[in-house]
């Protein structure tokens, strides 16, 4: 199985790379390293490409042989480009509905 992990060279994706390839996952990071760091992968066997989710040719390219993708890039700027003229953050939208009835848990 290959799998493509953007974001991968962040902190939550440079340990899910660890978990796939303990689990003998091949895999592919799509990282543009604007928060991340490509030294989070030292020494692990991953398929690099750095480059921006943004950057449709390097996503096609990533893409090939792939059987899944995990998408966790997220640009840092994020939380601060969604503070009010406050300051605040906005809270967060309620889930969809789709979600309470589907993504609940048991019970
Ligand atoms: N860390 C948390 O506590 C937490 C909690 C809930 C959800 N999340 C979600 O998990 C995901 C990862 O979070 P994280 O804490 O590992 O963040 P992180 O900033 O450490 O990792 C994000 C990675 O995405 C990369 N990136 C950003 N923009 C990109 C782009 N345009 N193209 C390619 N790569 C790009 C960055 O270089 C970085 O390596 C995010 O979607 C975040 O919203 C994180």
């Amino acid at each position: 199985m290959r799998l493509l992990i953007t974001g991968g060279a962040g902190f939550i994706g440079s340990n899910l790379v660890r978990l796939a390839l303990a689990e003998g996952v091949d895999v592919t990071v799509l990282d543009d390293l604007s928060t991340g760091y490509r030294e989070y992968l030292d020494g692990l066997d991953v398929r690099f490409s750095e480059a921006s989710v943004l950057d449709a040719a390097a996503v096609a390219d990533a893409l090939v042989n792939v059987d899944s993708v995990i998408h966790l890039a997220r640009s840092g700027a994020f939380r601060a480009a969604s503070r009010t003229r406050s300051g605040r953050t906005p809270r967060t939208r309620p889930a969809p509905s789709y979600c309470s009835r589907r993504c609940a848990g048991p019970g």
